[in-house]
């Protein structure tokens, strides 16, 4: 009599939710929002442990391909290696959890000007005698979105300068700053 009395309540409140369910205003039949595509994406360098190399990278679609603007601090004066590693993942203390270069086509290492290079390869870096460093490039190959885009990858800056041609690396040496690629604010 109990269980019944229970099975009765359990059966009432299913009706009623059924009820409710069947009641609440359906949904608007206008056409689902076409995603906006992203134009602009930025990471900021954190120095890698024992170094103190920092800045912004701004990633902005243009006409011509992708424009590269960095702006860092704390190099040691000269060239340093500069691309765009596989993976954004910054938690190694010295780097290596990047990756190697964004290479989603199978290409060699080579120059940012090079046809067939790492779709992440950036090339140098200088910096001056106060040890900051800016770039301004835009880039023929580079896209943002995934899977051929640097979004969610990492920036890199080496200790070294890129030979732009020994393989895979460029032979750049540690990693001096690292990091992530994301979509920025104000698109
Ligand atoms: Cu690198
Ligand atoms: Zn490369």
């Amino acid at each position: 009599m109990k269980l019944a009395a229970a099975t009765m309540v359990a059966t009432l409140a299913l009706a009623l939710g059924a009820g409710a369910l069947a009641q609440s205003p359906s949904p608007s039949p206008k056409a689902p929002a076409t995603p906006k595509k992203v134009t602009h994406a930025v990471a900021v360098l954190h120095p890698t442990q024992g170094n103190s190399v920092e800045g912004t990278v701004h990633f902005m679609a243009v006409s011509g391909g992708v424009n590269v603007k960095a702006s860092l601090k704390g190099l040691a004066p000269g060239n340093h290696g500069f691309h765009v590693h596989e993976f954004g993942d910054c938690t190694a203390p010295d780097g290596t959890s990047a990756g190697g270069h964004f290479n989603p086509r199978g290409e060699p290492h080579g120059a940012p000007t090079d046809a067939h290079r790492h779709a992440g390869d950036l090339g140098n870096i200088e910096a001056k005698s106060d040890g900051t460093a800016t770039l301004d490039w835009t880039d023929p190959q580079m896209k943002l979105d995934y899977p051929e885009g640097v979004i969610g990858r990492g920036v890199i800056v080496h200790a070294n300068p890129d030979d732009l041609k020994t393989q895979p690396t460029g032979n750049a040496g540690g990693r001096v700053a690292c990091g992530v690629v994301g979509v920025a604010k104000g698109e």
